[in-house]
Order: C-alpha cells, then structure tokens, then sequence
C-alpha cells in the first residue's frame, strides 16, 4: 500500500468525489449543482433548494408542489418524542436535545431499507419536516410552556418562526430567515458532512447519520462559532475597544470567532450576503446595538489579518441577523443545523450511490513491547 503524508485535520486530502456544491475560495465562489449561491439566494426557496441539492436538479412545478406537499404534512412530531422531551433539563444545550431526538426518529423508522426508493423518499421528508418542530419545541418546553403546532398554512421559513415566537412573522423577516437556510444549506465536504458520510458508509439509518452530524455540527469551530460571535461583540462592548481587543487576540495567538476559514482565503461569499440582509433588517426594523462594533472588527481585521487569508466567514453577520428574527443566541446552531440537514441527506444519497465504507489509517506513535506491570508494583 502507498504510504501517504500524514496531514493534520486531513486539510488538503480529498475523501470523496462528489457532484454536490463547488467552492473556489480564492475567489469567493460557492455553487450548489453547478448554480451561484448568489442567484439561488436571490430566486430560489429553501425546499427548492433542498431538492436540487438531494435530487441533484430543479424540481418541476408539480415535483415541488408534491415535495413541498409531504414537508407540509409531516411536520408533527409523535408524541413519544414530545414525551421524552420533556425529560431533558431546561438548562441542556438544545443542539444536545435536537442529538437526541434525530436519533430517536430512528426508534420509529428502523427499517434501513438503503436500497429502496421510498424509503429514502421518506426519510428526506422526515428529517426536513421534522428537525424545525423539534428544535422549535424544546425553545418552548424549556420554558416551561407547550409546543406549538405547526401551521399548515404557512411555509417552511414562516411556520418555522412561528412555531418558535409563537406568533406570525413579517413576510420580509421570513422570506430573510428562508434566504439564510439556503445559505446554509451545503458546504461541500466540512466537518459535520463528513462525518455524516462516514456514518453512511456503514449503512446505518439516515437518523443515524444526522444524529452524527448534529453533534460534529455543535463544536465552537464549526457550526457553534455563530454563538460565539455575539458574545464576543457583547464582551467588547464598543467600537472603541475594536482595536485593543483585536491586538490582543493576535498577541495571545487566540482564534477572533467568525473569521477564517480552512477553504476561503477571501471574504465568504455568503457573509457578504447575510450582510446585506442584516442591513435589510435593520432598515425595517431597528438597528443592531452589534453592528457598528462588527464593522469595526471587520475593518481592523482586514488590516490587521487579511495577509494570512482571514476574513469574515459565514458565522460572522448570520447571529446578527437571527437576532433581530427574534431567535435566542444558543439556537444558532440549531437553526444551522435545520439548513444543513440538506446537505447531510445529499452526501448520504450521494455516499449509498458508491459506497465504500470510510476506513482510513494512522500513523502509530506509541510505545511497542512494553511489559506489564502488576498494579502492586507500580511507582
Ligand atoms: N482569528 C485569528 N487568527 C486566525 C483565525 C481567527 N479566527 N483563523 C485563522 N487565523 C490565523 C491562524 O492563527 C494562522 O496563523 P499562523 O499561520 O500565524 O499560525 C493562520 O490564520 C491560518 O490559520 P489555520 O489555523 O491554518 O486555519 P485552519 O484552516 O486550521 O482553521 C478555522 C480554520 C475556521 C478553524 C479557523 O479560522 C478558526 O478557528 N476560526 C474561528 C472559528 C470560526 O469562526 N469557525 C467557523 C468556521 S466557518 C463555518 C463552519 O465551517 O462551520
């Protein structure tokens, strides 16, 4: 076997070939199937979105009707989940409850019918229908009140936040929320896919594979460095403070969350996008406290930082726009995670088409021939 260089965070090692999203980070671009980030964020629905991404094209009229038709309808969650909600502590980081529920989907579905069309029909339609309702109804529950049922007459975007704020939204706050799920839909193949995809290649059941992938999505260097933005830009307080605090950072060798970014080495297309959206925002409805303290962090970094490739990534200005939909800093990650599901489903679809299962080696650095010392003998 040909012996490989070792390359910390496999960074620069293909895993996969795949037909999904292209991104080109020296030049900020990013494509879902071949079409711009830009125009589907302009034109294009999140479920519209969700389909090209696992389908692999635009749907037709009817196709998405009929997609959009079984979302709509599957969207309740059984009352067994709501039960055994109801045992998590209030206090529990609901990406740690939306874990256990997506795991628990599989209690009820367990058939893992891989090769089966219907099957996999279902499972997309679930876990797309599902996952908002029950990040919606921890919000709820660890506060003590009742879930709210999903509204058959409102989209996918809108139902969200209505389920979570318990009233209708502004259509511009849900068209805005419904353009950030498709921003966050797929990013070719980061740390949470990946680890979807490997969960697939053993052929388990795809509750399993996103279960996976919302516990690798948690961590503060992937999908939890939204939460982080805000309560730094909380801890700095002013744009005065912008520059001390930014020399300090780089003194100390410590990580400014919302920028950098292992592919892109210019600004992410998609913050430039939730930029504008949070700008969108705050022109209807009020200007963020945060947002002249971000544009500063912006400005300094790109002087102070922008020679090693840092800028804003995709964390940096969404917690600024989720704010203002009225969504609780520690569901940032979830509501990610609500997009990401998209993904995930495709790289699953995709990994079951040729799958291999992951395997992959190590170089051992431990010690070898040791002999083993009885416990009374030990120093
Ligand atoms: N603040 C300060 N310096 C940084 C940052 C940052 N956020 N990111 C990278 N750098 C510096 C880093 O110190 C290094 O400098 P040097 O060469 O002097 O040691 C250089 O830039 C290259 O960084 P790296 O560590 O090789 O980059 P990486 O590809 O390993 O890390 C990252 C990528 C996203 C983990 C990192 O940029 C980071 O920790 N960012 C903050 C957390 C964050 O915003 N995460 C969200 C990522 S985007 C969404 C997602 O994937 O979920």
């Amino acid at each position: 076997m040909t012996v490989c260089e070792y390359k910390p965070g496999l960074e620069g090692v293909p895993a996969t070939q795949s037909g999904i999203s292209y991104v080109d980070g020296q030049q900020g671009i990013l494509e879902y199937r071949g079409i711009s980030i830009e125009e589907l964020a302009l034109k294009s629905t999140f479920l519209e979105t969700s389909y090209l991404l696992i389908w692999g094209g635009l749907p037709t009229k009817p196709e998405l009707e009929e997609f959009e038709y079984e979302i709509r309808h599957h969207r309740r969650l059984k009352y067994r989940i709501r039960d055994m909600m109801k045992c998590f502590p209030e206090r529990g980081h609901p990406m740690d409850a939306l874990q256990a529920c997506a795991a628990a989907l599989g209690l009820f579905y367990s058939k893992r019918a891989l090769d089966d069309p219907t099957y996999i029909q279902n499972a997309v339609v679930r876990l797309l229908a599902k996952i908002p309702t029950m990040v919606a109804a921890f919000q709820l529950m660890r506060k003590g009140n009742d879930p709210v049922q999903p509204c058959d007459d409102l989209d996918y975007a809108a139902n969200f936040l209505y389920m979570l704020n318990e009233r209708e939204p502004d259509p511009l706050a849900a068209r805005i929320f419904d353009i950030c799920l498709t921003l966050h839909a797929e990013h070719t193949i980061n740390a949470s896919t990946f680890s979807a995809m490997v969960t697939a290649s053993t052929l388990t059941d795809p509750y399993a594979v996103v279960a996976s992938a919302v516990g690798t999505l948690a961590g503060p260097l992937h999908g939890g460095a939204n939460e982080e933005v805000i309560d730094m830009l909380q801890q700095i307080g002013s744009v005065e403070n912008v520059r001390p605090f930014v020399d300090e950072c780089i003194t100390r060798k410590s990580r400014i969350m919302g920028f950098g970014h292992r592919v892109y080495k210019v600004k992410d297309p998609r913050a430039t996008i939730l930029q504008k959206l949070a700008e969108q925002l705050f022109a209807k409805f009020g200007r963020d406290e945060y947002y002249d303290i971000a544009l500063e962090l912006e400005q300094v970094i790109s002087e102070k930082l922008a020679h090693k490739g840092v800028y804003p990534n995709v964390d940096f200005y969404s917690g600024l726009v989720y704010r203002k939909l009225g969504i609780p800093t520690d569901l940032f990650t979830p509501v990610f995670a609500i997009a990401r599901v998209a993904g995930w489903l495709a790289h699953w679809k995709e990994q079951l088409e040729a799958n291999r299962i992951f395997r992959p080696t190590q170089i051992y650095t431990g010690r070898r021939n040791q002999a083993y010392t009885p416990l009374a003998e030990r120093p």
